[in-house]
């Protein structure tokens, strides 16, 4: 027999609903959930996995009494929220996500996991791998954006990243894909509402990151708070046991979310907790996180025949099965026994700041108002959020300290030492006090460069932070236009560093503004990143990963929409379109200014007829026709112009890129595998369809901007 089933053989009822129960350890932020004191229920084997644990000692030390004072001695899994950084924080997934370059994400999994297994632990709640095309929904900022073919590389980068070679190795952490499935999709965009979307939508929008974690060997999942079509995620059984287990294989562990299982009584499918627990086990969710309805429903479930002990063990196995994974059996300190190097805590605090410089979009710059000279005698940088570094960690802290963060003042305070830099906040961030106001723009008089930093702070994205009106905060606005009118007055130009963990509606700000950068959050380098592209030692490459509404009301907004049958015309009054706003976005998805100036030609594209398993290739030249080298991104989209099923007007499949010269010119080559090219057919199952695609080829997602190049899929 083995290691697992000799266990198995062992074990009592509560021994075995303390390997399927996670709690928040006894140093946890939220404290122990559990009644008595959690230390004692991990000697008595009545709990098995632990969140929310900070440092190695004591990770260590609750290790310790799991694997030396309870009696079956089974090591605990312990997870925690490394979302963008342990405790060298990185941007925020949705800013990473606008470098557009999976290798790096990768490597920022890597060096997150290697920081967090330093501290012991064995488990991160991420990636997270929701699209989201609804910029209202705060969790926007933990994840990829809008478009499903950037968060299929997300899923493949951070899962390869985060657990490496091998799960056993002490740098490896398990990665953990939520929120499964269609979490994204919240009525109105708001926070924990029910998600009602149709079948098509989800296969072709929300399924294909999960699957994509779980063939690159995801160990764990975790099911979303919301319900699918009145059916919730912690009880689908056809989603998690069907579609996870039976049709894609997946044999790792479903975790719940935060008292989730709890909850199926307020969805209102469970009339008291023994059914929560058994519809949720009966779905194949393994571990309960934070509910204690495993422990306190399951034996009440078993008496009333709901549940059996053979689905119990079931789970069990599973647990134990990724315990084992991760080498936790064998070593169970092999995970925070040796500190980190000075080197590598350099590397990856380099490493931040490159990430964090690379993540910033321009979305402007008027007359070349960017790079500011290095020769400037006075600077004046105003707003709340100018000298604010712990707002500069972002929506999820793990185990960082405000103290590491650099705020935008202090970054150029660093970059300038001959210059004097002068700051006031101007307001604060919540309430409408505007005293403060007049003497923040008297300090504009005299500067021979401004900048602006205004925007959310970090609780204003992230879970639990939906947004009716995703917009600069009103009095936030009221500084910046007193600025952008001094400004006038004094023929002076403003910079505006605008924070945020979503793209905000900001037709007002895009107008004024000279020049214009999303910083999103950064991280702890967010001051020196930033001070990096203002001052030109680095050219900003970022592109936005999400459409930028013009209006709240064209919410929610994205670039892959079927064209319908009154395509928008502006000229048209009866096509598909609004009287008062035009359809196109303020910002499309790709958008974003480098300190250089590409041109696109000669785009060619073979083989021009292609079978299913043929690659197609694409080469286009871009040329650097600025003044300073930069970093272009070159994305290929698809359109499928005559299908059984209206195809989306365009369809990311590819990004290239591309570092130039002044001057220099390279062809750039797109490969993309022609099944890429398979939709949902008309009975929902994978077609290839012969017929006409174009290929287009260009700077973002704006249509007017791209080459074209048809080819013709041939039939199977
Ligand atoms: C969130 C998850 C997170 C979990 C544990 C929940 O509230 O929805 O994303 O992993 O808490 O902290």
């Amino acid at each position: 027999m083995n290691r697992i089933e000799k266990l198995l053989a062992q074990m009592t009822l509560a021994e075995k609903l303390g390997q399927l129960t996670m709690t928040a350890a006894g140093h946890a932020v939220t404290g122990p959930v559990i009644a008595g004191d959690s230390t004692e229920a991990i000697k008595t084997g009545a709990i098995g996995n632990l969140l929310n644990l900070v440092g190695a000692g004591p990770v260590r030390e609750m290790q310790r009494l799991a694997v030396e004072e309870s009696r079956l001695k089974i090591p605990l899994l312990i997870g925690l929220d490394i979302i963008h950084g342990h405790r060298t924080l990185i941007p925020i997934p949705l800013a990473e996500a606008a470098l557009f370059d999976p290798q790096t994400w990768e490597m920022t999994a890597r060096e997150a996991a290697k920081e967090g297994a330093a501290d012991g632990l064995a488990m991160t709640f991420s990636p997270m791998l929701d699209v989201s095309r609804d910029i209202r929904w705060g969790r926007t900022a933990e994840g990829s954006g809008e478009d499903t073919w950037v968060s299929v590389q997300m899923a493949r980068a951070k899962v390869r990243g985060y657990e490496g070679s091998d799960l056993a190795s002490p740098d490896a952490l398990a990665a953990c894909a939520k929120h499964f499935c269609a979490y994204g999709a919240v009525l109105a965009g708001r926070e924990y509402a029910s998600a009602d979307i149709s079948e098509r939508t989800l296969l072709e929008v929300h399924l294909p990151p999960f699957d994509a974690a779980v063939a690159v060997g995801v160990a764990t999942i975790m099911p979303a708070f919301t319900d699918l079509a009145g059916i919730p995620m912690t009880a689908n059984k056809k989603l998690l046991r069907h579609h996870l287990r039976e049709q894609l294989g997946f044999d790792g562990v479903l975790v719940s979310d935060y008292n989730a299982i709890a909850e199926l009584m307020h969805h209102g499918i469970a009339a008291d907790l023994p059914e929560a627990a058994a519809l949720a086990l009966e779905a194949s969710v393994d571990i309960d996180m934070m509910a204690d309805a495993y422990r306190r429903g399951l034996p009440v479930a078993l008496e009333r025949g709901l549940v059996t002990m053979e689905q119990i063990d079931e789970s069990v196995r599973r647990v134990l099965r990724l315990k084992e994974r991760l080498g936790l059996f064998d070593d169970p300190y092999r995970r925070g026994s040796r500190p980190e190097s000075q080197a590598a805590l350099t590397h990856r605090r380099k490493l931040a700041r490159s990430v964090a410089a690379r993540a910033i979009v321009m979305l402007k710059n008027d007359r070349q108002t960017l790079p500011l000279p290095g020769t400037l005698r006075r600077m004046c940088v105003i707003g709340p959020l100018a000298d604010a570094a712990t707002e500069m960690g972002g929506c999820w802290g793990a185990a960082g300290r405000p103290e590491d963060r650099v705020s935008v003042v202090a970054g150029l305070r660093q970059a300038l030492p001959g210059t004097e830099i002068v700051h006031a906040p101007g307001v604060r961030f919540s309430g409408e006090d505007e005293s403060g106001i007049a003497a923040a723009v008297d300090l504009c008089d005299g500067a021979d460069a401004i900048v602006l930093c205004i925007g959310e702070m970090a609780s204003m994205s992230g879970e639990a932070a939906s947004r009716a009106f995703p917009e600069v905060p009103a009095t936030q606005r009221v500084l910046a236009e007193a600025v952008f009118e001094r400004a006038r007055a004094k023929g002076l130009r403003v910079v505006v560093v605008l924070f945020s963990g979503r793209p905000l509606v900001i037709p007002w700000l895009a107008e004024q503004a000279d020049a214009l950068l999303a910083a999103w959050f950064l991280g702890n380098e967010a001051g020196n990143a930033i001070a990096d592209v203002v001052l030109g030692h680095t050219s900003p490459s970022g592109r936005t990963p999400m459409s930028w509404p013009r209006a709240i009301g064209q919410i929610p907004l994205f670039y892959a929409e079927r064209p319908g049958g009154r395509p928008y015309n502006p000229k048209d009054h009866f096509t598909s379109k609004y009287m008062d706003v035009p359809n196109e976005p303020l910002y499309p998805f790709g958008h974003g200014l480098t300190y250089g100036h590409f041109t696109f030609a000669n785009l060619t594209v073979t083989p021009d007829r292609v079978a299913e398993k043929d690659t197609i290739e694409a080469r286009v030249e871009v040329t650097n026709q600025g003044a300073h080298a930069a970093e272009e991104t070159v994305f290929l989209f698809t359109h499928d112009k005559i299908a059984t099923v209206t195809r989306p007007v365009l369809e990311l499949k590819g990004v290239g890129k591309v570092t130039l010269r002044p001057g220099e010119t390279q062809t750039v080559r797109i490969a993309v595998p022609a099944s890429e090219l398979r939709f949902p057919g008309r009975d929902l199952t994978p077609v290839f369809e012969p017929g006409e695609v174009e290929i287009l080829v260009g700077p973002g997602a704006d249509r007017s901007q791209l080459l074209v190049q048809t080819l013709v899929l041939l039939a199977a």
